[in-house]
């Protein structure tokens, strides 16, 4: 029979030698993912389910921090920095690397330049996007993924027909040469601003309307704002999700093969559910009632077709004449 007193040192030297056995808990790696739109977009939900897998596939050694609505920082300040290493993860919209100098990203706001998700794909999974990808790591970032968002609608308080309706408004724009070309074939003044400032820009009047898709537009609430959109599908608007280089070398091998692994299936996750997204929002404020939804005509499409085909020409110097043909090669196939 075993003495009470045996049993308390057996149980003792069990402990010991457990907690010799097992090594002390390092402290997970943290990395924080900022960015700038509502929980419940294609973005949002893609950040999430990155960051469920990545926790899983790392055994906890990452913890990942999701910050969503330009909590952390603003558009432009989030590449600052992601650049300065004080957050490690963005999914900006591609139509935001003007600015670090990687104008040939300005491609996928070309009007027109994607027929559809399929087409757009052809790009974004292919050489293409690989091509695009190496731009950035010269400025100390590597980008992992491409993320669907979707087709843009455009919006304002007067009706959008006809490229005429939108001589003199001022429509609000990503940071994009090639936006700002688009709006300006249209004959209206483009605004550069930040994602968080739009919907006060538009309930105040300091901008007349804009273009996002409606995924965006309903989870911001802008149909509030605006009495009138047009279900153009002009232009797409997607993201590259990106990390800090130096950071993500930094890492041990392991782990980045863990973070691989969350990121090809959060990419998936994200670009299955993007469209659906897009056509629940648009249905969504269609129900709310405050703006009226037009879908074009086929004479109406061709005349903004018309007017906005010059801007291929035009910005074929600043995004790389190379790089526009790779894309129309790409999505021709
Ligand atoms: C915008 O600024 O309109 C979008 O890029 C926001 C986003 O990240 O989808």
């Amino acid at each position: 029979m075993l003495t009470r007193r045996f049993l308390g040192a057996l149980a003792g030297a069990t402990a010991l030698s457990l907690a010799l056995a097992v090594p002390a808990m390092a402290e997970p790696i943290v990395i924080k993912f900022s960015h700038v739109v509502a929980p419940d977009t294609p973005k949002g939900k893609g950040a999430a389910k990155f960051e469920e897998l990545a926790e899983l596939y790392t055994n906890g050694a990452v913890d990942v921090e999701v910050y969503p609505n330009s909590q952390l920082y603003k558009d432009k300040e989030e590449l600052e920095a992601l650049q300065l290493g004080a957050v490690q993860m963005l999914a900006p919209s591609l139509a935001k690397f003007g600015p670090l100098g990687v104008q040939d990203f300005e491609v996928f706001d070309l009007p027109y330049i994607f027929p559809s998700y399929d087409a757009l794909h052809k790009v974004t999974e292919g050489e293409v996007g690989k091509m695009l990808m190496a731009k950035l790591e010269p400025k100390g970032i590597t980008g992992l993924a491409f993320w669907d968002n979707g087709f843009k609608i455009m919006s304002a308080n007067s009706p959008l027909l006809v490229p005429d309706d939108f001589l003199g408004l001022k429509m609000r724009i990503q940071s994009s040469k090639v936006l700002e070309a688009e709006m300006n074939a249209l004959g209206a003044v483009p605004q550069v601003m930040a994602f968080s400032e739009v919907y006060q820009a538009l309930q105040t009047g300091v901008v007349d309307g804009t273009e996002n898709p409606p995924s965006n537009m309903y989870t911001q609430k802008m149909n509030e704002v605006q009495k009138y959109a047009t279900v153009s599908n002009h232009g797409y608007l997607g993201y590259a999700v990106i990390v800090n280089k130096q950071f993500w070398d930094g890492l041990p091998a392991d782990v980045r093969e863990g973070l691989e692994k969350a990121m090809a299936e959060a990419t998936v996750y994200a670009n299955g559910i993007a469209k659906e997204e897009n056509d629940k929002a648009l249905e969504a404020m269609k129900a709310a009632g405050t703006t009226e939804f037009h879908e074009m005509t086929e004479e109406e499409r061709a005349a903004w077709m018309e007017a906005l085909a010059p801007v291929h020409e035009e910005m074929a110097g600043r995004i790389g004449a190379e790089t526009i043909a790779a894309v129309k090669a790409a999505t021709a196939e």
